[in-house]
């Protein structure tokens, strides 16, 4: 197999592939990626990646290259090229699909299966398919849903598999094939759904539709709560006792970021106008517009506990990863919210255990401090705005209290223990809480 693309997608899912004892080379264009990965090292941190790539370049399965030819001879050729928002508009940039695809089809032979993985919006397989069939190879899609920080897991074991093909022989052939490479999680029980290849490309829009629309959901929920005195986190703990609604998901806070949910929001409603039926999902308008919102709530709150200024102010944001176990910080509402501080006039120093990395590389201007104990010394407010165990579980108010003579923390995840805080003497404020 090749795996065309070692991002957070591609990385994984070649390290995956060859786990289940297939014999994959990843092709990445950027060499620094290649080596690292060729090392054993992902160039991102991602839990439990490392043992896999070592387990897979000791085996001797799995190799990595900059060249798209050494994907040549592969029966699959996965497509796992990155599909981000194009500069000034809300629709998908496809150009690294097309590129990838452009440099493989030389090297595709007659029965080949190029299985797409990208998030692309709907209508992409139809257009790229005539050239691949030309090669005499064929076009399937297959989505990916792997949840980043626990992306090694959903790999392996999927909560579902699904393969969009042609209803012909050959992508009847193809679907074979995919069901062989994923053999192990069907076996473990994996669902594998065959579908056409428009309603596999749907269902990952479709997806991350769903989920970003009930976490603004619930943000819409605290606005209201908000306003009249309720807790959206109580709110939620009984919403999600209907079976039919869930708990998961309906965690109220600073709203999603990330490279996923959101350009995966937008390009779903771009592509929904060309249909012409932008009216179905003008609802993920609503929803952009609720978590963006929620952004600047957090700093209205951080603003209020200081009694309307900040300027001069020693914020410490606690986190800079648009969700714990990453250290992805692609529109990261924490570093947005630490942004704004910080042009309100304030202090702010941000702490991260994984992502100072990237946050220095993404904003600058801001100021960072790797140990946590040290970013909160002398701090005057502590903003959670990434619920890793280090600050949710494993910082008391306690000891943040020998840290620092500041006694104002504002919650941006809604994962603090209130009372506990309050109880130390701190001034605790979580959004959508009275
Ligand atoms: C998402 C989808 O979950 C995954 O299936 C898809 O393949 C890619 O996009 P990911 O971007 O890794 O995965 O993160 P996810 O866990 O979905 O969280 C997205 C954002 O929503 C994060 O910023 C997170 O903090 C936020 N979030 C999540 C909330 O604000 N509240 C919640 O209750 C849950």
């Amino acid at each position: 197999m090749s795996v065309i693309g070692c991002g957070y997608l591609g990385a994984v899912h070649a390290a995956a592939m060859a786990s289940l004892g297939h014999e994959v080379v990843g092709v990445d264009a950027d060499p620094a990626k290649a080596a690292a990965l060729a090392a054993g090292t992902a160039p991102f941190y991602e839990p439990g990646l490392d043992e896999l790539l070592a387990a897979g370049i000791g085996s001797g399965r799995l190799r990595f290259s900059t060249d798209v030819a050494d994907a040549a001879g592969s029966a699959v050729h996965f497509l796992a090229v990155g599909t981000p928002q194009l500069a000034g508009a809300s629709a998908a940039d496809l150009r690294f699909v097309r590129e990838a695809l452009t440099g493989l089809l030389p090297h595709l032979r007659e029965g080949d299966v190029v299985a797409g993985k990208s998030t692309v919006p709907v209508g992409t397989a139809a257009e790229l398919a005539p050239a691949i069939e030309q090669r005499g190879a064929t076009l399937v899609w297959n989505p990916e849903f792997l949840r980043e920080g626990w992306a090694v897991h959903d790999t392996l074991h999927p909560d579902r598999l699904v393969v969009g093909a042609g209803d012909d022989e050959a992508g009847r052939r193809a679907v074979r094939r995919l069901r062989e490479a994923y053999a192990d999680p069907i076996a473990e029980g994996s669902p594998f759904l065959v579908t056409n290849r428009e309603t596999a490309e749907l269902v990952k829009g479709a997806a991350n539709a769903f989920l970003a629309t009930k976490i603004s959901f619930i943000n819409a929920m605290a606005e209201i709560a908000e306003a009249s005195g309720a807790d959206v986190t109580l709110l939620a703990d009984a919403l999600g006792h209907d079976e039919r609604i869930g708990r998961r998901f309906l965690g109220a806070g600073i709203g999603f970021g990330g490279g996923c949910l959101p350009k995966d929001i937008r390009a779903f409603a771009a592509r929904a106008e060309e249909l012409g039926k932008g009216e179905a999902v003008g609802f993920l308008r609503e929803v952009d517009a609720i978590n963006l919102r929620r952004r600047a709530e957090a700093v209205r709150l951080v603003v209020e506990s200081f009694g309307g200024s900040v300027v001069g102010r020693r914020i410490t944001m606690l986190g800079a990863a648009f969700k714990p176990y990453s250290d992805d910080v692609r529109d990261s509402p924490a570093l947005d919210v630490a942004t704004r501080l910080r042009g309100l006039g304030a202090k702010v120093t941000v702490t991260d255990p994984q992502a100072i990395g990237n946050a220095r590389i993404a904003h600058p201007q801001l100021k960072y401090e790797q140990d946590r104990d040290r970013a909160i010394r002398r701090a005057d407010a502590l903003v959670l705005v990434t619920e890793w165990d280090l600050y949710r579980r494993e910082l008391s108010p306690e000891h943040a209290s020998t840290l620092t003579t500041g006694r104002i923390v504002v919650d941006g995840r809604n994962c603090l223990d209130g009372g506990a805080w309050r109880a130390a003497g701190w001034t605790y404020r979580g959004l959508g809480r009275p």
